[in-house]
């Protein structure tokens, strides 16, 4: 899952705290990032699709109203989807609350996107077994998504200061157990397959 825009810029560093610069929201991947996705995966979902031009398969494409409250901001982001040619929507606020999540440690990323997002992709898109790649996995709301789900999952993080605060993210949430654990637990059948691998 790779994700367009939102790079630290001077106000993401105000609002979200001590951030270097980076370079990496300068520009677009170049061709080569995307070839060799297509040799990696069998399907893609791509955010920031509409500002990478990245469309397959006839356009199809999810778009996600976020509600972003400000005329500044977009309301929307689009999503590349490599398995089908219509276009789906789906409704999740995110700017309700955003701050005060930030406030709280909940948001550790300017681009930040919410676990509840990925979970309605892997619930709507992924099959049971599918190994999930983020190539950008920035807060690692996608592979907490995947842990919750049971889903395996491969994650990459370029920056070094996202990388730890993600795989603590990561860590921290992973040593909540979860229902199904329990349940799991006290009938003995413990088993836990899915692996969540972050380099
Ligand atoms: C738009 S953010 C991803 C946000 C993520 N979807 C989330 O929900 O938190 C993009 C992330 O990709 C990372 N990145 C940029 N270039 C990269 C590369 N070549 N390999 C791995 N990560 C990279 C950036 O450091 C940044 O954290």
């Amino acid at each position: 899952m790779k994700n367009g825009g939102g790079g630290k810029t001077k106000r993401n560093r105000e609002q979200c705290g001590d951030y270097l610069d980076v370079t990496w929201n300068d520009h677009i991947p170049a061709r080569e990032y995307f070839e060799q996705l297509i040799r990696v995966s069998r399907e893609r979902i791509i955010w920031g699709a509409n500002y990478f031009n990245c469309f397959e398969n006839g356009g199809g494409a999810l778009v996600w109203y976020k509600n972003m409250g400000h005329p500044n901001l977009s309301n929307c982001e689009i999503a590349s989807l490599s398995f089908q040619k219509k276009v789906d929507f789906v409704h999740l606020n995110w700017a309700s609350g955003f701050y005060r999540r930030m406030k709280e440690g909940e948001v550790i990323h300017p681009c930040q996107k919410p676990v509840a997002l990925y979970k309605w992709l892997l619930t709507n898109y992924a099959k049971p077994g599918d190994l999930i790649l983020d190539t950008h996995v920035g807060s690692a709301s996608s592979l907490i998504a995947c842990h919750d789900l049971g889903f395996s999952a491969v994650g990459f993080e370029i920056d070094e200061e996202y990388y730890k605060a993600s795989k603590q993210r990561l860590k921290d949430h992973m040593a909540q157990m979860r229902i199904e654990d329990m349940s799991n637990h006290i009938s003995g059948e413990d088993d836990k397959p899915e692996q969540i691998t972050m380099w």
